[in-house]
């Protein structure tokens, strides 16, 4: 895809079911808006009515490895071309509750699929040229809400109905984890990794401080 440059913040969060992300990822909204900033606030699987659509069906009903990635990532085309590059195009800051680093996390890491195929779909969805030049459409920042799988699983006991990846054991969630901290390693210097095992109040002051030290949030 062409478009024109990119002038918004596109930033994600990650992190294993019951690493806590959704309140700090409401808390930075309120505080970027604070600042007269537009924030579009999404998730994925998910953001557009297709894109939810595909959420409903990959998140409950059985299926082959290659269909879920493949799933996943029509997904993220459809939220990427109709609600992420408008908004970022409109200067917006965009706050993604995970994106494709959740790809190689679940799918790679979790149920042990290709992480070379993956890649591929990931060049494929996210390729863009920009002034001629090949450019793979990334957040500017990663948030990883690091939570042991033991404790996370203990938080989300009897929270809720668990969905097909909330019910998977804990081995499961511990290849998620390794699939995250291969992410960070191959590109350090997009994430920032957050002890998810404290108090909610200071992952709320750790993630703030990545956003001041950012020069994003005062
Ligand atoms: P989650 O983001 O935890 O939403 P909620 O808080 O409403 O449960 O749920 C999304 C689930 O989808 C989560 O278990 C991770 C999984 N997932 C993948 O397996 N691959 C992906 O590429 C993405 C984006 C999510």
């Amino acid at each position: 895809m062409t478009t024109a440059p990119l002038s918004g913040l596109f930033i994600s969060f990650e992190g294993i079911d019951g690493a806590g992300k959704s309140t700090h990822i409401g808390a930075l909204a309120a505080a970027f808006k604070a600042l007269g900033r537009a924030v579009t606030l999404t998730r994925e699987p998910g953001g557009t009515p297709l894109a939810e659509t595909l959420r409903t069906l990959v998140l409950n009903d059985a299926m082959d490895p290659l269909t879920e990635a493949l799933l996943m990532f029509a997904a993220r085309r459809d939220h990427l071309t109709c609600v992420i590059l408008p908004a970022l195009a409109r200067g917006e800051v965009v706050l993604c509750d995970r994106f494709t680093d959740a790809t190689f996390a679940y799918q790679g890491g979790g149920r042990g699929f290709d992480e070379a195929v993956l890649t591929q779909l990931e060049n494929m969805v996210q390729g863009r040229a920009e002034a001629g030049e090949f450019k793979l459409i990334q957040p500017e920042l990663t948030v990883w809400f690091d939570l042991a799988p033991e404790v996370a699983a203990k938080r989300l006991a009897g929270a809720r109905v668990p969905d097909k990846f909330e019910s998977q054991p804990v081995e499961f969630f511990r290849r998620v984890a390794d699939g995250y901290a291969r992410r960070l390693a191959g590109e350090p210097g997009r994430f920032a990794r957050i002890n998810g095992g404290q108090t909610q109040s200071a992952v709320w002051q750790d993630v703030h401080a990545v956003f001041v030290a950012k020069g994003w949030l005062s």
